[in-house]
């Protein structure tokens, strides 16, 4: 059974990135599995190419230091090749308002003349990074849950047309963390392409930056923590987080504090020790660019050699190739 999964460099990786993807693709790690860095998928709105080279690099390095093996993961951009001309078999296999119904897309193009016709597909080329590699469970966020169900649907309507070649895919939530919110902004994900990064935690956060970053934290009116997600999504998302650091249960931290300030100073603490080794490792990591290239060029022959064979199979069902 593969796991797969992937982040896009649009920006720097954050908590939410982190406990809700990250922290459980290093914990559940069998050897088949493959976690790689999307850059392809950076380009869907205005994007500088030095900045995301430099973020590549630095997204690659943060997810060998959180835990996973150098040897399962790769770059994206290294299978442009194939990705590209899976993506064109998929795009021939889903219709135009499965694409425009993807609720990021309406999102992100809401209100926008001009938008990058990518915008629009990037969820075809999501599921050509999954069916590709054969992935049977993929792990995500919330927020990437439609993406992922747009992948299944499309595997099995290939295989049910042409004949079968592909895994059908499922997505897999995270118990706790799979929606970290805006500390500043509950109302919002938290996201690393936020304009305002009052209420994002990097995971690369110098600690005391962290610490300021929660004590900040809107906590909707009340005084003694208590767990109401639909109430009180500021402070549930502090609970969620804590829980999430230290695997227990959101409504169980809720009963050890006694009032806001000592919550947000824990909460503080524990996501600082739960990132220090991924930043330690990281920096170290970063200043060894022969190191984390050597990484990504074997990545990449070897994600590219698992994915041959079904980009062919796909392509001679289909009458080409
Ligand atoms: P990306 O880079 O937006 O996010 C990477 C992972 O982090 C999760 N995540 C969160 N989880 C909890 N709370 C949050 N606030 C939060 N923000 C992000 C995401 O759900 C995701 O699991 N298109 C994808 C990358 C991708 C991909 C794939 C993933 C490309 N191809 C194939 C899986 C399979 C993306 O932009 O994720």
């Amino acid at each position: 059974m593969i796991r797969f999964s992937g982040i896009t460099p649009s920006g720097h990786a954050q908590l939410g990135n982190y406990l809700g993807a990250i922290q459980r693709w290093a914990a559940e790690g069998g050897e088949d599995d493959l976690y790689f860095v999307s850059d392809l998928h950076a380009m869907t709105t205005t994007h500088n190419p030095a900045k995301l080279r430099g973020l590549s690099g630095e997204l690659l390095a943060v997810l060998i230091a959180s835990g996973i093996p150098p040897e399962r993961v790769f770059v994206q951009s290294d299978l442009a090749r194939q990705l590209g001309a899976l993506t064109w078999v998929l795009e021939c296999t889903c219709s135009y308002g499965e694409a425009a119904r993807m609720i990021q897309f309406k999102e992100k193009s809401k209100g926008r003349t001009g938008s990058r016709l990518s915008l629009l597909t990037y969820p075809v080329l999501m599921a050509a990074d999954i069916l590709l590699q054969g992935a049977a469970e993929v792990p995500v966020g919330e927020d990437q849950r439609q993406h992922v169900e747009l992948a299944r649907v499309l595997a099995r309507r290939f295989n049910n047309t042409y004949g079968e070649v592909f895994t059908v895919p499922a997505a897999v939530l995270p118990p706790t963390g799979a929606r970290v919110r805006d500390l500043a902004d509950p109302a919002r994900k938290m996201s690393k392409s936020a304009r305002d990064s009052a209420g994002v935690v990097s995971v690369l956060d110098p600690a005391e930056l962290v610490r300021r970053k929660f004590r900040r934290a809107v906590t909707d009116g009340g005084s003694v923590p208590e767990y109401l997600p639909e109430q009180r999504p500021g402070l549930a998302n502090l609970l969620e987080i804590m829980a999430a650091c230290t695997g227990t249960k959101p409504a169980d931290v809720a009963a050890e504090y006694g009032s806001y300030g000592a919550l947000k100073d824990a909460v503080a603490d524990a996501v600082i020790e739960t990132l220090r080794p991924v930043r330690e490792s990281a920096t170290a990591l970063l200043a060894d660019p022969g190191e984390l290239d050597r990484v990504r060029r074997a990545g990449a022959v070897r994600a590219s050699e698992r994915g041959e064979h079904r980009l062919q199979s796909a392509l001679r069902l289909i009458g080409a190739g």
